[in-house]
């Protein structure tokens, strides 16, 4: 698994802890690339036969084949392996982060107060973490991305950093800004032109994806937005380390304080799916009041799955591990909320943006792959409609 690169917040396990991260990454990697696999032929060679001969027909949807599968012992074994990995995964950190917390925060403290800033944090003790957060942990994150259990905590970005390598064996790549890099990929290929000048990140979390467009643009002012204190602070202090200007400021992308028209550009990355019913179609309808006539939105989000049985292996993520709101989101037409959002007709679709891989993918045999993004451009001629 290819190391994170070096920065100024990065935590540094010893000799017994990084054992043990490596295992747990090596387990996953293993249950993705060897036992997951089993799924579809136990579904296919066994589930699905049975299914046929006791209903005289196909399962009707992914939630059919979720009851069937959840009788077979194979589905339960890897579900359970997959399960207690993603516990060990927050586990195997833990030590590492505790006993380097104290550092950490005191380093956060020296670039947050630095005269050479480039960038700036402003946080909002009075903003209300939606439930959606607070009802779970997501994931399993113990805390979530917004509890701060000590002050100027930033136990959750470290957390958040470490584990990423962890969950998708080093997919991310060594800075974890695989999503950035495919949206901005997207946007280059699809309007090569297109130069903004003012971009919003929305949930970017320890700004791992932002940092990808400051970089890619650098005459744009880059604002970066999460309701999680603890995931800012390290972000901003991240982003001081590597020398890279960013604005983050603690804000609900529901409802957020900046002003009419005021980007060119509205960026996401996997945000969508931890949000909520009530708070997606909110969401869309502030990118398009933050847009300026002609700016575009551009959210990308973790693939729903092709078929019946894809979408069942997706919405493991919702009934095992705190996604709750991802199943909800398979069904949703995320261009028709994009209208209803005020993009035009004919400025919404939900395109495909093809993964930057990277080399370890690669040498992995990894099939080419994309991933859903909902696109929409606000019409030139538009006014902006103001919150209720
Ligand atoms: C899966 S993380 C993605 C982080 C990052 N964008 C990345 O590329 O890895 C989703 C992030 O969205 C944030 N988020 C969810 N709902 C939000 C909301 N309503 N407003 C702002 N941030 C939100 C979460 O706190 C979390 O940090």
């Amino acid at each position: 698994m290819e190391p994170l690169s070096p920065h100024g917040m990065l935590p540094s396990p010893d000799h017994d802890e990084h054992a043990l991260q490596a295992f747990v990454g090596s387990l996953r990697k293993h249950l993705a690339s060897r036992i997951a696999p089993g799924v579809a032929t136990v579904y296919q060679r066994r589930v699905l036969p049975r299914f046929r001969a006791r209903q005289q027909r196909d399962p009707a949807d992914r939630h059919e084949i979720r009851r069937a599968m959840e009788q077979d012992g194979y589905y339960m074994f890897w579900s359970a392996l997959q399960r207690r990995s993603q516990e060990l995964m927050w586990e195997s950190l833990a030590d590492t982060i505790e006993r380097e917390h104290g550092e950490l925060v005191s380093r956060y403290r020296g670039f947050a107060t630095s005269e050479d800033r480039l960038g700036s944090l402003t946080l909002d003790p009075s903003l209300e973490i939606p439930r959606y957060h607070t009802a779970v942990d997501i994931h399993l994150q113990p805390g979530g991305y917004h509890s701060d259990f000590v002050a100027d905590d930033i136990a959750a970005g470290a957390l958040y950093d470490t584990a990423l390598p962890i969950y998708l064996s080093g997919a991310m790549g060594p800075e974890n800004d695989l999503l950035g890099r495919t949206l901005v990929d997207y946007l280059r290929r699809s309007r090569p032109d297109f130069r903004p000048l003012r971009i919003l990140d929305m949930g970017c979390a320890i700004g791992n994806s932002s940092l990808t467009w400051a970089r890619m643009f650098p005459e744009a002012e880059v604002h970066a937005i999460d309701v999680g204190a603890p995931v800012l602070r390290y972000a901003h202090a991240r982003a001081e380390s590597m020398g890279v200007a960013l604005h983050f400021s603690q804000q609900n992308a529901e409802a957020t304080t900046f002003e009419d028209a005021s980007f060119d550009l509205v960026v996401s990355h996997i945000m969508l799916h931890e949000t909520s019913r009530r708070a997606l179609p909110r969401i869309l309808a502030e990118s398009h009041r933050l847009l300026r006539p002609g700016g575009l939105m551009l959210h990308l989000e973790i693939p729903r799955g092709g078929d019946a049985f894809e979408q069942f292996m997706y919405d493991w993520e919702t009934y095992n591990n705190n996604e709750t709101f991802s199943s909800y989101l398979t069904d949703v037409d995320l261009p028709q909320l994009a209208r209803q959002a005020g993009f035009p007709e004919h400025a919404c679709s939900l395109d495909k943006a093809l993964v930057a891989m990277t080399a370890e993918q690669k040498n992995y045999g990894q099939q080419e792959f994309s991933w859903p993004v909902l696109v929409g451009e606000r019409d030139e001629a538009g006014v902006s409609r103001r919150r209720a």
